[in-house]
């Protein structure tokens, strides 16, 4: 987990080059604590005036004791200077050079052991300058192209992690000679295919590139953790190779060119299913690929898993059954624009721990299942510090330019569930309504019908609501208007009558026609047509929260009723079918006769309103 932690913090960052010698540890006498050498503070004064530094974030650089000084870390066992922290926390503040270089004065600081410059102005062609002079490689040959060197001075460094620089080239043939466990060198500009990997090596992060071919047939790294290759331009099929990374933690494959079946690794490397492929994975994206073949049998194994994105591929066959009982820990699984048929596993609604469900754009038909109550963790608020922080660093700075995996740290906070443009028929169950920590829900685009649920006002949390395209019919429910979030409704071409009703949040959406355009029944504002009383009346029938007299004389009358029919079940068989027939009856008269009443008291109310 320490490991992990590390890897995160990491991946965001925008330039860092991290030098881990382990052999480099000297061995001086201690040399009093922490006054710095007056060699490395004239570095450290030269370094600073070759940059500009309009924030003042090296205002604190001057004086006698460097190691004082922001960002600077000398050892207290040898008092050299050993760590450079200028990592940029906030984009206003950025550090940049004043002239075309970096000053080559650093590399007399022979004992610096940890570079950070990350998220920095620095143009990517300088950093290298300045890393040759360090290890005093000057046969630099610096167009854009990561020169040899630039491998060399690696080498033997535990850690490689230059991610979000402009870095061009291709990844060294003999990068296997490294001894890198963790190289990051996401959002640059790489291309070429992937070599074969360092043999120790425990994370790769090798996102947002340009690499492009196959992926490697033999990859020969037991031990990785990570392999983040998303958004490059791969193709062909998962190779047998990526199946045998029995370690791994987390796989992102995602926004590449790959077909083929997706069990086609699996089938390869699993001949007597000895294959532990998956078994600790956490996170596993392959969206975004042309990848065929159903659902994946494999993720049986992976308990652990809690990420699923599967989204934008062309898999079919139907959604297993199995989820829940294999894997437990899902919050997040997206299996978006797809084929798949068949119906909604009723299962799927005992993953308590899921909170985003998008199987939206495949053609999935049946009904909702009503026992969606069971989704615990839609039944709550999402707290900003829900107990998966992984990737928290990872969204510290968003750049307008970078696409990179801060893709779990945000789905974290949402409730989702889209199902829309399926072939999903019947009513919306109640119980979507006990979904309170719901921010998104998209029905759009099926064939249901019924009315919308009356208590759709206690999902306090929507952001966004779209019944859209399917045929809905009934009045809009008052409570509607109790939904304080919505910035986004959307209720167009339903069978929907009645008047519209208002409310301040609902009045400040915008595109107010759109949200009701094709439904020939509503009246109100929104739609340019003044309600008559017949409109008033229809909706009135909706909205009991006016009458809890009348309301709580139906539920008392419920009640006793109910009773009877249980008593009298119990006691006799042959009572039962008529004492049902006897109570559809009465539920019936009652309905009615409040219905009636209600009207009247409704156009009352109307008459008496100026
Ligand atoms: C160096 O100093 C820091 C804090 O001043 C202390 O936590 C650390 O243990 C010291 N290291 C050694 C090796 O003395
Ligand atoms: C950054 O590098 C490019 C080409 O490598 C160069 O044209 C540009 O002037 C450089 N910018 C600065 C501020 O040095
Ligand atoms: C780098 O090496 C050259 C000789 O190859 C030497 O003259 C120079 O002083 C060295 N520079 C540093 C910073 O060690
Ligand atoms: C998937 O394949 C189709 C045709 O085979 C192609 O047009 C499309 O661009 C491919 N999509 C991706 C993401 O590679
Ligand atoms: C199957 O297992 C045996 C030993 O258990 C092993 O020698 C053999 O290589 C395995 N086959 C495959 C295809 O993995
Ligand atoms: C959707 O599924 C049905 C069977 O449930 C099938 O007949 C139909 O062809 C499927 N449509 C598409 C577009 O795959
Ligand atoms: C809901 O889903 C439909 C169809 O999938 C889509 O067109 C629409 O944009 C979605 N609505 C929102 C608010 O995302
Ligand atoms: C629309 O709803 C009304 C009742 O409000 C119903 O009579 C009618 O059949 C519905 N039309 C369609 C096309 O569903
Ligand atoms: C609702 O969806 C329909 C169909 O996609 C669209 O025409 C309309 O503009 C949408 N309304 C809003 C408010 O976005
Ligand atoms: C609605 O009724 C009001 C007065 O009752 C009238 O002023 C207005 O023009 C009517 N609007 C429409 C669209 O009929």
């Amino acid at each position: 987990m320490i490991k992990l932690a590390f890897l995160i913090r990491g991946t965001a960052l925008l330039l860092c080059l991290l030098i881990f010698q382990a052999a480099s540890t000297s061995h001086g006498q201690a040399s009093g604590s922490g006054a710095c050498t007056s060699s490395e503070r004239d570095a450290l004064l030269s370094f600073k005036a070759s940059l500009l530094d309009p924030a003042g974030r090296l205002s604190s650089w001057q004086g006698e004791d460097c190691c004082q000084w922001k960002g600077v870390h000398c050892s207290n066992r040898t008092g050299h200077l050993i760590k450079l922290n200028l990592r940029n926390i906030d984009m206003d503040r950025s550090l940049s050079l004043s002239g075309g270089e970096m000053s080559s004065s650093l590399a007399t600081l022979q004992h610096l052991r940890y570079l950070d410059l990350s998220w920095n102005d620095f143009n990517g062609t300088s950093i290298p300058v300045f890393l040759s002079s360090l290890k005093n490689l000057s046969d630099a040959n610096l167009d854009d192209v990561i020169p040899d060197w630039f491998w060399m001075t690696f080498s033997q460094a535990s850690t490689l992690q230059a991610s979000g620089n402009k870095l061009c080239g291709s990844l060294p043939t003999n990068l296997q000679h490294m001894s890198a466990e963790y190289i990051h060198l996401g959002s640059n500009k790489l291309t070429g295919q992937v070599p074969q990997l360092p043999i120790h090596i425990s994370q790769l992060d090798l996102s947002s590139n340009s690499l492009s071919g196959p992926l490697p047939s033999e990859l020969n790294a037991p031990a990785l953790e990570d392999l983040m290759l998303a958004n490059n331009q791969f193709t062909g099929t998962i190779p047998s190779s990526i199946c045998q990374l029995t370690s791994l933690l987390r796989l992102d494959l995602s926004g590449n060119h790959l077909e083929g079946d997706i069990m086609q690794c699996w089938k390869e490397s699993d001949a007597n299913s000895t294959n532990l492929f998956g078994w600790n994975m956490f996170s596993l994206a392959l969206n975004n690929n042309n990848l065929t073949g159903q659902f994946p049998k494999f993720l049986a194994r992976s308990s652990q898993l809690m990420f699923l994105d599967l989204s934008y591929n062309r898999l079919f066959g139907g959604l297993p059954e199995w989820l829940p009982e294999k894997i437990p820990q899902l919050r997040i699984l997206r299996v978006r624009s797809n084929m798949f048929s068949g119906h909604i596993p009723k299962s799927l609604t005992s993953l308590h721990r899921l909170h985003y469900l998008d199987i939206a754009h495949n053609n999935i038909s049946g009904s909702i299942p009503w026992s969606l109550s069971n989704l615990k963790a839609m039944k709550a608020v999402v707290s900003q510090d829900t107990n998966y922080n992984f990737y928290e660093d990872s969204i510290q700075i968003i750049m307008k330019d970078q696409k990179r995996d801060y893709t779990f740290a945000i789905y974290k906070l949402l409730v989702i569930l889209d199902l829309s443009s399926n072939r999903l028929a019947g009513q919306i169950p109640e119980e979507i309504t006990l979904l309170i920590g719901l921010t998104n829900l998209n029905l759009s685009n099926n064939q249901l019908t019924g009315a919308i649920p009356n208590q759709i006002g206690d999902l306090r949390q929507l952001d966004s609501l779209d019944l859209s395209f399917n045929g809905f019919s009934g009045a809009i429910p008052s409570s509607l208007s109790a939904l304080s979030y919505l910035s986004h409704l959307n209720l167009s071409y339903n069978n929907l009558s009645g008047v519209i009703p208002s409310g301040q949040q609902l009045q400040a959406l915008d595109n107010q026609r759109y949200i009701y355009i094709g439904n020939p029944g509503l009246c109100g504002d929104p739609v340019g047509r003044n309600c008559s009383t017949h409109d008033a009346e229809q909706s009135g029938l909706e909205d009991i929260d006016h009458m809890p007299s009348v309301y709580l004389a139906m539920s008392i009358g419920f009640v006793v009723g109910l009773w009877t029919v249980f008593c009298t079940m119990l006691m006799k068989r042959t009572w039962r079918e008529a004492f049902f027939q006897f109570v559809d009856m009465m539920y019936d008269m009652v309905y009615v006769q409040v219905a009636v009443r209600w009207a009247h008291m409704m156009e009352k109310t109307q008459d008496g309103a100026p």
